[in-house]
């Protein structure tokens, strides 16, 4: 086990050196030691980020699933591996074992098969956090089925684009949600998005809510009753290194979203390796990530790294609000959680509420902290660290993307001293490099630049779905021969990394990426607007906020503004989801632009950050009387 779990600082950068001297017999030992193949790889790594094309453990044959759950049947069958806590805390807790989870599995790949589902089909799962989420997203890889899972909180319009750009056949939904205090109707969003989905031939519903729903005659089948007639075995499908596992999709700073395609046998080691050296993992440990299964964070390290390790992994329903604002650290009493893996979003919200909240909850079971999805400030790192971790825990502040699969760069806890608001160090096997804007590596400490990385990981996404050339042009041409990353980053006299944020037009809030070209396509779609750009501006709580700048058609002047206001929110609401709401509205005359016509959001951004002391030079603005007049009214 000794490449496998690090233990010190010194064993780190052992292994690290080792790694990165040579990558394929450092990565041909861990993936030796520590799964269950049905064939062994032909070759460990073929690469060449030119084309680009990466394939790792080419000629190996396996299935996930056999690794995640059947070969702990033998010594973990009654072990819990999920354990789930509903929304309401009143109802029960649901301790799912490694048996019972290899039998609900099977015969949901069997209700699959017995729904026309084959090796290599697409099916778009549209499920609230309960254990049918996992338990089908792992029946899809049992099966050899391509999942696609689409976060519940999108909108009816956000579905239908994926479920179209994927030709998934199928859909796996609920009746209804829970969502704290509320209830959603699921099942109407799922409807009305497959008015404009001819491809989808079936729609499996697991009962949640117990509404009543509408359900499509010769299309939608209640699960329950296939669930029970299915026999309780099921022959795991015998997959290729490189054939696909999942399709998740991710916004991009233009554009559709991107379906970035993750596949078996890397994304499988990768995860594994990281979930038990990241979080330090030991047997018969307590895991909660309180992260959704619809995001990368939840597909990496709720289900398959944790179930690689045999771990019991928390799946929780709920919000950190309901029924108050104490929910995340009554339930780290109650199953007596030892790593807890959140967003700086949800720990800044909580840090505003009174700390009895926290206090009054015992956490002493608590080894290590971990924070993902957006830079976590100072202050939200030491209240974590003071309140939560009661300065025993490490945290790990782990730097990652859809893209990667899984964690890049993370302190080792226990091992690497961590600092506040930085990642640290990369994970072995990765070779980051900050790069200057003339595409020239910036060598040395004390520097900062566009994030890079140099070499492949098992768990790097291979393609986007359908769409090779824009894999090609997104993240392998802006430098050649390397994966850039769409961060900006610092490296500290010691050699830490602090990722600084996007520099591209993405933005991140409450910790969810958003691309500023959805957002603005649909804010265009309101008869009354003309155009519109989009910035991000610090906010409190979510990290960023997102700020509007809309020009009116003439038609529109005459209307009332709140009207309009409300009005443009919704159609983002319909379009994309709530997440995407815009926090500031500003109508204005014109948009800075430069000769080429292009919109020059820095401007944007740093008026609607109220950092006007500096705007650079806006004298070769096409229309640098605008400037002004967006100033004097802004928001
Ligand atoms: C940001 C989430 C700073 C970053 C796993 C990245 C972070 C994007 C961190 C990917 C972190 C994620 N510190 N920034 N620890 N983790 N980010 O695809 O900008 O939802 O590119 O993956 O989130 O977001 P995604």
């Amino acid at each position: 086990m000794s490449n496998y779990h690090i233990k010190n600082l010194e064993e780190y950068f052992q292994v690290y050196r080792k790694s990165v001297r040579n990558p394929e017999e450092f990565w041909e030992e861990v993936a030796e030691e520590h799964f269950v193949w049905r064939k062994k790889w032909d070759s460990v790594l073929d690469w060449d980020f030119s084309k680009p094309e990466i394939k790792w453990f080419d000629g190996a044959q396996l299935n996930i699933t056999e690794n995640c759950i059947d070969r702990h049947l033998h010594i973990r069958g009654n072990k819990t591996a999920i354990l789930f806590e509903p929304n309401d805390p009143n109802e029960a807790a649901e301790h799912i074992t490694y048996r019972q989870l290899h039998e609900r599995v099977c015969k949901f790949a069997n209700v699959l098969k017995d729904n026309g589902i084959k090796k290599g089909d697409r099916v778009v799962i549209y499920l609230p956090m309960i254990p049918e989420l996992a338990i089908s997203v792992l029946a899809c890889a049992r099966i050899g089925a391509v999942h696609s899972v689409v976060f519940a909180g999108f909108s009816s319009t956000a579905l239908a684009t994926r479920i179209n750009d994927c030709e998934a056949k199928m859909v796996i939904a609920s009746d209804g949600s829970y969502r704290g205090a509320k209830t959603i109707d699921l099942k109407g969003i799922v409807d009305e998005a497959l008015t404009q989905c001819p491809g989808v031939e079936t729609v499996l519903v697991a009962k949640r809510t117990g509404a009543t729903i509408h359900m499509e005659e010769g299309r939608d089948h209640w699960l329950e009753p296939l669930l029970e007639k299915a026999y309780s075995d099921f022959p795991a499908e015998i997959m290729e290194a490189e054939d696909p596992l999942f399709i998740l999709y991710t916004s991009g700073s233009t554009g559709r979203p991107k379906g970035m395609m993750h596949t078996t046998a890397g994304y499988m080691v990768y995860t594994a390796f990281t979930f038990k050296n990241v979080f330090q993992y030991r047997e018969n440990d307590i895991y909660w990530c309180t992260a959704d299964i619809g995001w990368i964070t939840g597909h990496s390290y709720i289900v398959y790294g944790p179930l690689a390790n045999g771990a019991t992994t928390v799946m929780f329903e709920g919000v950190p609000s309901y029924p108050d604002f104490g929910r995340f650290w009554e339930v780290v009493q109650k199953h007596k959680v030892t790593q807890f893996y959140t967003a700086p979003t949800a720990i800044r919200a909580l840090a505003k509420e009174n700390l009895d909240f926290v206090t009054k909850y015992d956490l002493s079971s608590l080894k290590v902290l971990g924070t993902v999805g957006e830079p976590i400030n100072e202050e939200a790192w030491h209240w974590y660290n003071d309140h939560v971790g009661e300065k025993k825990c490490p945290i790990v502040d782990t730097w990652w993307q859809t893209e990667t699969g899984g964690v890049l760069v993370s302190p080792i806890p226990f091992s690497t001293p961590t600092k506040p608001t930085y990642a640290t160090l990369p994970m072995p096997g990765v070779q980051p490099a900050l790069m200057d804007e003339n595409g020239k590596e910036i060598k040395g400490n004390q520097v900062d630049g566009r994030l890079c990385i140099k070499f492949p990981w098992p768990s790097i996404a291979r393609t986007i779905w359908g769409d090779h050339q824009r894999y090609k042009d997104t993240y392998f041409s802006a430098f050649e021969g390397k994966y850039f990353t769409g961060d900006g980053a610092l490296r500290d006299e010691v050699g830490y990394y602090r990722i600084t944020g996007r520099v591209d037009d993405v933005i991140i809030v409450s910790g969810h990426n958003l691309g500023t070209a959805p957002i603005e396509d649909a804010i265009n779609e309101h008869p009354a607007v003309a155009e519109s750009a989009i910035v991000g501006f610090p906010h409190d709580i979510k990290g960023n906020a997102l700020y509007g700048y809309i020009i009116l058609k003439e038609t529109g002047e005459s209307r009332d503004r709140d009207n309009l206001k409300k009005e443009v929110n919704q159609m983002i609401t319909e379009h994309i989801g709530p997440i995407a709401k815009l926090d500031k509205i500003q109508f204005v005359p014109g948009l800075p632009k430069t000769r080429s016509g292009k919109i020059m959001r820095r401007i944007l951004r740093k008026i609607a950050s109220k950092d006007t002391g500096n705007l650079g030079d806006i004298s070769t603005l096409l229309n640098p009387e605008v400037v002004d007049l967006i100033m004097k009214e802004s928001l």
